[in-house]
């Protein structure tokens, strides 16, 4: 039986990335332009990005005004309950900016630190995951439906399709780039779909074999992270350590650690 809290900490989540899944697909202005940017010039936030963070803090605070939170636009707060939020209400604003459909609402919950609930909506796919931990990972869509998620069985490495990310920063995006170029001709094929996300609920849902990046925050990360792991897959850093800025890698048993083991020999996370 599922804790009472996870309960409710999910049904939350999932309410807070249904409202502002709505609004980020309804409210969407033809004109919309950047607003700010952050650590580059391509690093962009737009009012979407803030009005939809809002969103969700007012929802969280009001049922649970205890609670801590860190969202991607500033919108953080310290918490006394144990519970801490950690939000990034639009992953794959250049996506959405340009009116690309691979874009989501991430929100996590953690306990303690340990994150226990997450949930991550695609509005454009019709799609949303969830995970609960211990509790196995769930869809809700009306392409494959209302079922329960499994990564696909591990091929060979060189049939392995993987998914990555290139961060705003330039020197870690060229080096990157090298590192991409190294890989590919050893995998089936390499993605960048724009949604950190988005990408690891592609492979919880058996549509990606494995997917890595650098330079990821953890708001990036929060969810996807459970969703893919409740969902069989392996996830981790440098070996032996958790996802980080550094590196997150995230595969099918039987793809992640040769996967893994090429990022360490190429030094994916070096800069
Ligand atoms: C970005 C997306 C992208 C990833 C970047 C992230 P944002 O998030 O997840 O796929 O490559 O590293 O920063 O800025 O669109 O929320
Ligand atoms: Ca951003
Ligand atoms: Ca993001
Ligand atoms: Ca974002």
């Amino acid at each position: 039986m599922t804790d009472p809290l996870y309960a409710e900490l999910l049904q939350l989540a999932r309410e807070a990335a249904r409202r502002a899944g709505e609004l980020l697909r309804d409210g969407r202005p033809a004109d919309l332009e950047v607003a700010a940017t952050k650590s580059s010039p391509i690093d962009i936030v737009t009012e979407m990005d803030i009005a939809a963070e809002k969103l969700i803090t007012g929802l969280i605070a009001e049922h649970r005004p205890d609670d801590g939170v860190l969202g991607e636009e500033g919108g953080s707060t310290e918490g006394t309950s144990g519970v801490r939020w950690v939000i990034d209400p639009l992953d794959g604003t250049v996506n959405y900016l340009y009116g690309l459909p691979t874009w989501a609402v991430s929100i996590a919950a953690e306990q303690d630190g340990e994150t226990v609930v997450g949930v991550v909506a695609a509005p454009m796919r019709g799609e949303t995951y969830h995970a609960v931990r211990g509790g196995g990972a769930r869809a809700t869509g009306a392409w494959e439906g209302e079922r329960t998620l499994t990564c696909r069985p591990a091929p060979p490495l060189d049939r392995a399709l993987v998914s990555t990310g290139f961060n705003y920063v330039t020197e870690v995006r060229a080096h990157q780039a090298g590192v991409a170029q190294r890989l590919i001709p050893l995998l089936r094929d390499i993605r960048r779909g724009g949604s950190a996300a988005v990408d690891l609920c592609d492979l919880a849902c058996g549509r990606l074999d494995g997917y890595y990046e650098r330079g990821l925050h953890p708001w990036d990360l929060a969810a996807g992270d459970l969703i893919a792991r409740e969902a069989g897959a392996l996830t981790g850093g440098r070996p032996g350590e958790r996802p980080s800025w550094d590196l997150a890698v995230a595969a099918t048993p039987g793809v992640f650690e040769p996967l893994q083991r090429l990022l360490e020999d190429f030094g994916a996370w070096r800069d």
